[in-house]
């Protein structure tokens, strides 16, 4: 059974180990990275929500959302005043069990008890290349724009 659990003393560290795949390692941020980043979002008043992925008591992945980070970055207007699935990884072992989409449907799950208030849109950016993503998202929802962010690109989910 597949559960999220927020970033703890207990498993951050476990939760750096978590690898992809060597041709995945474009897609997605390092772990220790994205919790860094969700530090220097949370002490300068931002909304992150870093959460540990388990299948039963077996860490396999990892997913960071946050909420009206970024409006000015990048160009990309739909960033302020929506929620936003940051960083999204299962570990390379665990790939290919439904894990993923289960966590990413407890995810936007999440999302709709509005941790930070009501808001229409859920943003998320990819890879071009990135097609196992690309109809994940696509089948939850998410719309691409026709917006990049760099050189990623950008898909909203209404929620
Ligand atoms: C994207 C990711 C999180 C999906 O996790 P997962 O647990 O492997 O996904 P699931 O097993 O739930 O599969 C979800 C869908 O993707 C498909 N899929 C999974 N791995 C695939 C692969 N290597 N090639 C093609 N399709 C794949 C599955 O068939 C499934 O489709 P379906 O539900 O329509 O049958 C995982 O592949 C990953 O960590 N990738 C590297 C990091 C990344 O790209 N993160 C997203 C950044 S935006």
């Amino acid at each position: 059974m597949i559960r999220l659990e927020k970033l703890t003393y207990e498993n951050f560290y476990d939760v750096f180990g978590l690898k992809v795949n060597k041709a995945q390692k474009e897609f997605v941020a390092s772990n220790m990275f994205s919790v860094a980043e969700a530090y220097v979002t949370a002490v300068n008043g931002g909304h992150v929500f870093p959460f540990a992925i388990y299948n039963d008591r077996k860490l396999v992945g990892f997913i960071q959302l946050a909420y009206g980070e970024n409006a000015d970055q990048d160009g990309v207007s739909m960033e302020k005043d929506s929620y936003e699935i940051w960083r999204f990884m299962i570990d390379k072992r665990y790939q290919g069990r439904g894990y993923g989409r289960e966590a990413l449907r407890q995810a936007i799950e999440f999302i709709r008890t509005w941790p930070c208030g009501k808001a229409d849109l859920c943003w998320i950016s990819y890879e071009p290349e990135n097609e196992t993503a690309k109809k994940l998202y696509a089948s939850f929802g998410f719309e691409e724009t026709g917006e990049m962010c760099g050189d990623e690109i950008v898909a909203v989910l209404k929620l």
